[in-house]
């Protein structure tokens, strides 16, 4: 794996004033390895983004949690990257599996939107994973490398784009996969970016895993060769989070 290892926390639709400070509080007085170890990335609300890149330790750094995809203009409701830019917010999750199912967005939407952040500047974490059906049905490594190819078909620079394996059936489940599940799925991601983009962006894109990742199952998560760093959802509103940083090898 090419850069440090990367730990992100997918905050959702969760939080309130007083609990994003709490939050912010007890991450600023956390004990981590030192910023050439591992890149931690928090992604608030978008009514938060401000506050909290505001209050957060600064060898920390923020993530949207989705932007538009194209240019500020007539789309109410949306937030461009632009906008993102603008604040000084370095990241952005793009594509994440409750967006596909919720609100349908396409392998190729998602391709537009990664590319489109990309362009602007923007650092992008790009979701891909399978359903239940689909792992049950053989078809994971398939899926996986459909919705990385609409990523691929859009852009040729990956310097600034993390990959986030998060298979649905383990998003906020608690049925976390297997170290050997992750290792086999990023093992075949990283394996189709040799093949089908360069042996040097296959080598220095990082792949990290989400999925019910909690303090208990990170370490031995992030000992498998391929994983390169984790996607926390539940477990990075608690103090576990920095638990789950601390397991960066
Ligand atoms: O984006 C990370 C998220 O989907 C994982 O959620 O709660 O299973 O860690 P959780």
């Amino acid at each position: 794996m090419g850069g440090k290892f990367f730990v992100g926390g997918n905050w959702k639709c969760n939080g309130t004033t007083e609990e994003v400070k709490k939050i912010v509080a007890t991450l600023n007085d956390g004990k981590v390895p030192s910023g050439d170890v591992v890149e931690v990335v928090v992604s608030p609300p978008f009514v938060f983004l401000s506050l909290v890149q505001s209050l957060l330790r600064n060898d920390f750094q923020v993530a949207a949690q989705n932007c538009w995809v194209k240019k500020s203009g007539a789309f109410t409701g949306e937030v461009s990257a632009e906008m993102l830019v603008n604040l000084g917010i370095p990241w952005v999750i793009i594509g994440h599996s409750e967006r596909r199912s919720l609100l349908g967005e396409s392998n190729e939407f998602v391709g537009d939107k990664v590319a489109y952040a990309v362009s602007q500047g923007l650092k992008v974490i790009a979701c891909v994973g399978e359903t239940l059906e689909q792992r049950e049905a053989g078809s994971t490594v398939d899926v996986v490398a459909a919705q990385t190819k609409a990523i691929a078909d859009r852009i040729s620079d990956w310097k600034n784009v993390v990959i986030a394996y998060e298979p649905v059936w383990a998003i906020g489940t608690g049925k976390v996969a297997t170290p050997a599940q992750a290792q086999e799925v990023h093992s075949e991601l990283r394996k189709w970016l040799n093949a089908n983009v360069s042996a040097e962006v296959a080598e220095s894109t990082r792949i990290i895993y989400g999925g019910s990742v909690n303090g208990a199952n990170s370490k031995e998560l992030a000992g498998q060769p391929d994983v390169d760093g984790f996607l926390v959802g539940g477990a990075s509103l608690k103090p576990e989070f920095l638990d789950i940083i601390n397991s960066a090898t």
